[in-house]
């Protein structure tokens, strides 16, 4: 059977190739919410593979920039990627990766990034997990902020349009100079973080916005439904599902959750996305009540070593040595590279550390130390001490998050 594999060219075959991940959640995308993807993921980077001319699998990319240590930098973010249970296992997601990633670097974007559905797919196309993700299911009645840390500020909820107006400036102070967050243009925040179609509440109410301030400026917010189950009054369960969280420091994400925590008549709040290390855990009086899970975050994958490691930047001074012993994609990624301060080079000095494409990728938002890497095998140490050399450089001040699962 021969199979193509392609750019969409037009509305039809872009709703289609979106059809087939709706296909895993039973959702059909409808002609608007196709042309609503479509103003943040263009035709052009949503690839699909065709039989016999009818579209049975697709992939797409977000042009987005995703913070790193060193900053900012601009990243494919892979989404909506599904091939049909009738043609699985027949190569079609590795046709589809392997035109996405040569996609990807023809356009200059030196790392993918991605949210795996299942762990176990995306390590073999060179992406590594680099965060991990905290996931809270709180008993609301059982727990509050410390009585020590006194109130501050108020709260009040807003109407979309002020949300609109308000909140993007905000994010973006925060995103700047979060590891693992993504920028978010007019159309994101417009049909995604505030969008709020009746499909998209999954069976809660309306999208709640919230909106903390502090001496009477802006200082966090957070965006939430609530859902209500159970058929009779003494069955009822309500939940908060929060969205987001968000504060411009960790005084106001306090405050934003002393909110939360004192929504009355509310059984549990729900979240999922926020940094192992979130200062939530220890500004409550009883951590356990928030009921932390974990799972893994965001995969990131190099795709251009030099430029991915140069926009990683590194904290201390020093140079550090690191061989990239495969990538099963681009071998002009394989090779010795030395960082030193914001330079990176191809060198034939003898290397610190050794590692794959997919153990770099691990390393790129400060998630894990090479140390915790070597000792779960992604990383050997190739010189005396080169472990704590590369540690000492790759430093990150707090855990990775990315807030939001796309
Ligand atoms: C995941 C999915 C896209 C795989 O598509 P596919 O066309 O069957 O994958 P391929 O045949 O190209 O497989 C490529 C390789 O990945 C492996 N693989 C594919 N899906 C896998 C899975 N779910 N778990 C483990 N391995 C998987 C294959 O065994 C194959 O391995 P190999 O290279 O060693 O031979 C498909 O099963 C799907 O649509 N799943 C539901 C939606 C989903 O999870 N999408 C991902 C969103 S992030």
């Amino acid at each position: 059977m021969a199979y193509r594999v392609r750019a969409v060219r037009d509305h039809a075959e872009y709703r289609a190739a979106l059809g087939v991940i709706g296909h895993y959640f039973g959702w059909v995308p409808s002609e608007e919410d196709a042309e609503r993807f479509s103003s943040r993921l263009p035709w052009e980077r949503m690839h699909a593979v065709f039989d016999d001319g009818r579209i049975v699998a697709g992939a797409g990319a977000y042009g987005l920039e995703l913070t790193l240590p060193g900053g900012p930098t601009r990243c494919a973010g892979v989404t909506v990627v599904g091939v049909l249970p009738s043609h699985r296992r027949r190569g079609l997601l590795r046709r589809m990766m392997e035109l996405q990633l040569r996609d990807v670097r023809e356009r200059g974007e030196p790392i993918a990034a991605l949210w795996a559905s299942e762990e176990t797919i995306y390590g073999r196309f060179g992406y590594g997990l680099a965060s991990l993700s905290l996931n809270l299911g709180v008993r609301r009645r059982n727990v509050g902020i410390r009585s020590d840390l006194q109130p501050e500020g108020s709260v009040r909820l807003i109407e979309r349009d002020e949300a609109l107006a308000v909140l993007p400036r905000l994010y973006d102070r925060i995103r700047k100079r979060s590891p693992g967050f993504l920028s978010r243009s007019r159309e994101w925040w417009e049909a995604r973080t505030l969008g709020d179609q009746p499909d998209s509440r999954r069976g809660a109410g309306p999208l709640v916005r919230a909106l903390y301030e502090r001496d009477g400026r802006p200082a966090g917010w957070v965006l939430y439904r609530i859902a209500q189950e159970g058929a009779t009054y003494e069955e009822w369960k309500k939940t908060v599902r929060v969205t987001e969280v968000h504060g411009i420091d960790d005084a106001a994400r306090r405050e934003v959750w002393r909110f939360l925590l004192g929504i009355d008549w509310t059984d549990e709040i729900t979240i999922a996305g926020l940094a192992v290390d979130d200062s939530v855990l220890l500004v409550v009086d009883r951590p356990n009540e928030l009921r932390p899970r974990m799972s893994d975050g965001l995969w990131v994958r190099p795709v251009e070593v030099g430029a991915a490691l140069a926009a990683r930047g590194v904290s201390g001074d020093g140079r550090v040595t690191l061989e990239v012993t495969a990538d099963p994609h681009f071998p002009d990624n394989v090779g010795t590279w030395t960082v030193e301060g914001d330079r990176v080079r191809r060198t034939s000095r003898r290397p610190d550390v050794r590692l794959d494409v997919q153990g770099l990728g691990m390393t790129m938002l400060g998630g894990f130390t090479f140390a915790e890497l070597a000792r779960a095998g992604w990383v050997e140490e190739a010189a005396r001490g080169g472990l704590a050399r590369a540690d000492a450089l790759f430093r990150a001040e707090r855990s990775p998050w990315c807030p939001e699962i796309f």
